[in-house]
C-alpha cells in the first residue's frame, strides 16, 4: 500500500432522491435511507482510523427545493440527532456542525447543539455534519472573524497563514485527504473548499443510500494506491 489511512475524509452525500425514484418511492424516503447508510459507515469508517469525517448533509442552496422535502430533512435533522445521541455516545463518537446559524428554525438548531455539546468528551473520531453549509460562505465568515479579531489587535498579520486559518473555519479539522462522492456527479458543489486544496477526489456512480462498508473499502483501496503527491515529487 502506498499511503496511510486518510485522517480525513469528506463525503458528498448524493443519489438519495435518484435512489428512492427508482424503485418507485418518495424522495424522502431516499433521504431517510441515506441517513441509515451514514449512520453504519460512519462508524466503519471512523474504526478504521479515519479521525475526521465530514458528511454534506444540506447547502445554503437545499433551502429552494420544495417546502415538503425541506421540512422532511428538518424534522429528520430534528428527531435524528435527538433520539441518536446515545448512538454516538456509545460508540464514542464527537459530532460537530458546520454552517451558518440563519435561517434554520430554534428546534433544528438547538437539536444540533445539544447533540454536540452532549458527545463534546467522546474522542473515538469526529462526525463533522455540514448543515446548512455553503463554502464560499464559510470563507467569507471566516474573513470576517479573522477581520474582526485584527481589529480587536488579537491577531497580527504575521499571524495569519495557510496553516492558521483553519483555525477560524466553522471548525478546525485540518484539510481534507480525501473527497468522496456518489452518485456519479462529478463536481465539488462549494463543498468544504479550504480544506480540499489537495484532497484525492473518489467518485462512484452507487447513490448514498447502497454506498455500504464494502464500497467505502473500495474508495480507501483506491486513495492507498494512488500516487499522492500534494504538490512535491511523486512516489516511486
Ligand atoms: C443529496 O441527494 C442529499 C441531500 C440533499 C441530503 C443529504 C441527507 C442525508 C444523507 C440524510 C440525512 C443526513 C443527516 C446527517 C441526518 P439528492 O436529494 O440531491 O439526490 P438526487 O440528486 O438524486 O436528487
Amino acid at each position: 500500500m502506498k499511503n496511510d489511512i486518510p485522517r480525513h475524509v469528506a463525503i458528498i452525500m448524493d443519489g438519495n432522491g435518484r435512489w428512492a425514484t427508482r424503485q418507485g418511492k418518495k424522495r424522502t424516503e431516499g433521504h431517510y435511507a441515506g441517513y441509515k447508510m451514514l449512520k453504519k459507515i460512519a462508524l466503519h469508517i471512523l474504526k478504521k482510523g479515519v479521525k475526521v469525517l465530514s458528511v454534506f448533509a444540506f447547502s445554503t442552496e437545499n433551502f429552494k427545493r420544495s417546502e415538503e422535502e425541506v421540512g422532511y430533512l428538518m424534522n429528520l435533522f430534528t428527531e435524528g440527532f435527538t433520539k441518536d445521541t446515545h448512538y454516538f455516545l456509545e460508540n464514542n463518537v464527537r459530532v460537530v456542525f458546520s454552517g451558518r446559524r440563519e435561517p434554520l428554525k430554534d428546534k433544528v438548531y438547538n437539536a444540533m447543539m445539544k447533540l454536540q455539546e452532549k458527545t463534546k468528551n467522546c474522542d473515538g473520531g469526529i462526525l463533522n455534519i455540514c448543515l446548512n453549509y455553503g463554502g464560499q460562505s464559510e470563507m467569507v465568515d471566516t474573513c470576517k472573524k479573522v477581520a474582526e479579531l485584527y481589529k480587536e489587535d488579537k491577531i497580527s498579520l504575521d499571524e495569519i497563514n495557510t496553516e492558521t486559518l483553519y483555525k477560524y473555519l466553522y471548525n478546525d479539522l485540518g484539510p481534507v485527504d480525501l473527497m468522496i462522492r456518489t452518485s456519479g456527479e462529478c463536481r465539488i458543489s462549494n463543498f468544504m473548499l479550504y480544506n480540499i486544496a489537495y484532497a484525492e477526489l473518489y467518485f462512484t456512480s452507487t447513490c448514498f443510500p447502497d454506498f455500504d462498508n464494502d464500497e467505502f473499502d473500495k474508495a480507501l483501496l483506491d486513495y492507498q494506491n494512488r500516487n499522492i503527491t500534494k504538490g512535491g515529487n511523486s512516489k516511486k
